[in-house]
């Protein structure tokens, strides 16, 4: 993988940034900012609506980008729903499925806030049972004990494919036979999984799983649900509207077949043409690629802040991480080391509770911590440049 070479495709790198904080929002290549643009300004039409040309080229685009997703997950076309975001892909399974034969939905307290509150609140109104599997102090989950949790009561499990906090990854295999054992279904959130591992939906056997555009080089606004295509046969619709309808009178509707049932209005097709130009980018450079260029940065990153005598959340043992570390210096405030590396250096890197707050109080870290998330056009020059900087900031507390 020649990563000078991939560097030279992210526009936003020749400002000089040290940009470690990808696990929020990664970078976008030049591919797929020319795949967005040359909708707008090619063809900009609308998809499923108009005969004309231009009506048409976007709707062979869109379908396009939808079988280009598919196929970088290891899905068919029919079982890839686009919505804005993981969060919303999320909010789209707990309001759709039905919990009124069994209501026990279990998650772990590890999860971000997208893949809990969309369970919490109707936990908190009475119509479903949420109970947690909680992680070891090193913030990892076993098996064991997401086996002891699910049962014949279990309706859904919620599982990360891989935290956002500090990067440890769930035993899905496990996971996902104890839950279908139990005749139940299982969600998972791969928000922070599919950008980083090669994910086959078909292999992993998941019911759902849920990954934003965002975090792996595509537009934002983009993401997608997976889902078997028989259960989005069977879930009701979501958001209603154009689009979603095969017939409708004063009086009734009959709704089109999934995914189309589940894309209400006009929706991003700039952002799904860009994120298949993100899968077709992934893909040319080889998701094991990726993985392994990662594990070289991992290893590099914990080894330099453990010399530089940071306070590391998560696992000790690097072969259970990915390439994104929470930690905090000495008694500094979290914010203010991460506006410290911006300033002084121009390395931008993520603080506080990363929208995982119990997580983060579950590791020892209340008021938060930093966070440096690596990805493919990160470089072991870089972890150096961080390592030097944060000695100097280690220095001053
Ligand atoms: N989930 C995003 C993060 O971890 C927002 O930063």
């Amino acid at each position: 993988m020649d990563v000078e070479k991939i560097r030279g495709d992210f526009p936003v790198l020749r400002s000089g940034v040290t940009y470690f904080d990808s696990a929020c929002m990664s970078l976008k290549p030049t591919q797929v900012i020319e795949a967005q643009d040359e909708y707008y300004e090619e063809y900009s039409g609308c998809a499923g609506r108009s005969l004309h040309k231009l009506g048409k080229k976007t709707e062979e685009k869109f379908e396009e980008a939808r079988q280009k997703v598919a196929k970088f997950v290891g899905a068919s076309p029919n079982e890839v729903v686009w919505t804005r975001n993981t969060t919303e892909a999320i909010n789209l399974v707990a309001r759709t499925l039905d919990f009124s034969k069994k209501n026990k939905v279990i998650t772990s307290n590890m999860e971000h806030h997208s893949a809990l509150l969309p369970f919490l609140i109707p936990a908190k109104q009475g119509t479903l049972k949420l109970e947690y599997v909680l992680a070891d102090e090193e913030g990892l989950t076993h098996a064991e004990d997401w086996k002891k949790k699910i049962d014949e009561q279990t309706r859904l499990v919620v599982v990360h494919q891989t935290t956002n906090s500090v990067g440890t990854r769930a035993p899905l295999k496990e996971i996902i036979k104890a839950a279908h054992d139990n005749d139940a279904l299982v969600l998972v959130d791969a928000a922070q999984g599919v950008p980083h591992v090669e994910t086959n939906f078909r292999k992993l056997d998941a019911d759902f799983v849920a990954f934003s555009g965002h975090k792996m080089l595509g537009p934002t606004g983009t993401g997608c649900l997976l889902a078997k295509a028989k259960l989005l046969e069977e879930l009701p619709t979501f958001m209603v509207g154009g689009e979603t309808v095969e017939h409708v009178s004063l009086d009734s509707v009959t709704f089109l077949k999934p995914p189309q049932k589940f894309e209400a209005g006009l929706q991003n097709y700039a952002g799904a043409i860009g994120l298949g130009a993100a899968c077709d980018y992934l893909t040319k450079i080889g998701m094991r690629n990726v993985e392994e260029h990662e594990k070289k940065l991992a290893k590099k990153l914990f080894e330099a802040l453990s010399d530089v005598g940071t306070k590391i959340y998560g696992p000790a043992e690097v072969k259970n991480r990915s390439a994104r570390a929470a930690f905090n210096v000495g008694k500094a405030r979290p914010h203010e080391v991460a506006m410290m590396l911006d300033k002084i250096a121009n390395i931008a890197v993520r603080s506080g509770v990363f929208c995982a707050e119990p997580a983060m109080i579950h590791l020892g870290a209340p008021q938060g911590a930093v966070r440096a998330s690596l990805y493919l056009y990160n470089t072991e020059a870089e972890v150096d440049y961080f390592r030097e900087t944060l000695e100097k900031i280690v220095k001053l507390y």
